[in-house]
């Protein structure tokens, strides 16, 4: 494991005063002690996103069962900042004519409202960062009843990172680390619970320090794409990032793209279980007014949440691949196990399936389960035969392991 430097700095000052380092993270707040669900703006709406779809989206978290089924975060991302005025404070733009106003709407209807900015002095769209700002933001968003907030690098990189040591990566990532810093100070001085998500994309091992400067979750890559190479690019990238999640600090393989682009149903469901098995963050990309039922159907899976929310909070881990079939198992409560099987090359024939191992999952002899899609008992022996069409995953809760 790489240690950064002011994480070494961190460890030891802790040590000395003899506070465990996960009791520490733990007081930062009570927040997302399960991955985070709600719905983002981004993924389908861009630049489009304004006051009325936000409300929009949170009146159809409450009319579809989401919010019952555990959506609560309505996230604004980019593309709310309007200008400065003369003392520094940001307005929001014409699309957001009351902030406050607006978070008062989401929360009369039992859920909670996010919001999106950057350390740079532009965020990715180009709209106003938080660069010499930050504290003053962090109490305004405070003061609008914000209760999550996404903070994008973007043009940190060029405006400070670069500027300020154009040939010094080492020292880049210091005022990257030192940035990210503020801002947990900034929300945490507001008194506010405020889940706080890191947009980097990654960059140096994020998931090392993001934690202990008051991270709940961070992004481990790029941009996810509505296409089905995308999805499996980034949950391919996850393998190995486990051991970092856990209540309150989380892997962000970024939100979902569940019901956008051409994701076919197999790769819907195969996209929304393997988000569940990872302890993702599920945050809903998609258009809620005009989801389509087999849509809604995928995302209000209960049995999968729970997966997803299981109160372990233990990340899981890809086990082995058989040719184009990955498959993954997660460790959840009361020693129960969730195994996935996923098909993510082509349809295959029915003379040559998949035949499962069960010994290299540590499973013993005939398992008695439940397949979350069909919702039917069934039984994984050794060898068994599987057949899964192209993209599709066979998703079983087993609740007394062998
Ligand atoms: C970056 C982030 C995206 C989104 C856009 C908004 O690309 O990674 O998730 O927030 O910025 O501009």
């Amino acid at each position: 494991m790489r240690v950064s430097a002011s994480m070494f700095l961190t460890v030891l000052a802790l040590a000395a005063v003899g506070i465990p380092l996960n009791t520490r993270a733990q007081s930062a707040g009570a927040v997302a002690q399960t991955p985070p669900m709600g719905w983002n703006s981004w993924n389908y709406f861009a630049e489009k996103v304004d006051d009325k779809g936000v409300r929009a989206a949170a009146d159809q978290l409450v009319a579809t069962g989401m919010k019952d089924a555990g959506y609560i975060y309505v996230n604004i991302d980019d593309t709310w900042q309007g200008k400065r005025d003369a003392s520094g404070v940001l307005h929001p733009n014409e699309k957001f004519p009351d902030m406050k106003a607006l978070a008062d709407y989401v929360h009369s209807k039992g859920l909670k409202l996010g919001i999106y900015s950057g350390p740079g002095p532009q965020t990715c769209a180009r709209y106003e960062g938080s660069l010499g700002h930050e504290e003053q933001d962090a109490k305004m968003y405070a003061d609008w009843g914000i209760d999550y907030l996404k903070y994008d690098l973007c043009s940190f990189r060029e405006a400070v990172m670069a500027k300020q040591s154009p040939n010094d990566k080492a020292a880049q990532m210091k005022m990257m680390i030192a940035a990210y810093e503020k801002m947990g100070k900034a929300l945490k001085a507001t008194g506010r619970p405020i889940v706080y998500s890191l947009c980097q994309y990654g960059w140096d091992a994020v998931w090392e320090w993001a934690p202990e400067l008051g991270g709940n979750l961070w992004r481990t890559t790029g941009d996810i794409q509505p296409r089905w190479q995308s999805i499996y690019d980034i949950l391919s990238q996850q393998e190995g990032l486990e051991a970092y999640a856990g209540p309150g600090h989380w892997n962000d393989p970024d939100m979902l793209e569940v019901g956008n682009g051409k994701l076919t149903l197999a790769e819907n469901r195969a996209h929304f279980s393997m988000w569940a098995m990872l302890a993702a963050p599920l945050l809903a990309g998609n258009d809620l007014p005009n989801m389509k039922p087999e849509v809604k159907a995928i995302l209000t899976n209960k049995d999968v949440i729970a997966i997803n929310q299981d109160a372990m909070g233990k990340q899981g881990r890809r086990v082995y691949s058989d040719g184009e079939v990955d498959v993954w198992e997660r460790d959840l409560s009361g020693g129960a196990k969730a195994v996935a099987v996923l098909n993510a090359g082509s349809d295959r024939v029915s003379t040559h399936p998949f035949h499962l191992n069960l010994g290299k999952l540590g499973l013993h002899g005939a398992q008695s389960g439940k397949d979350l899609w069909t919702g039917k008992s069934v039984q994984l022996s050794d060898g068994m035969p599987i057949e899964l069409a192209s993209h599709d995953i066979l998703l079983v809760r087993i609740d007394a392991p062998k």
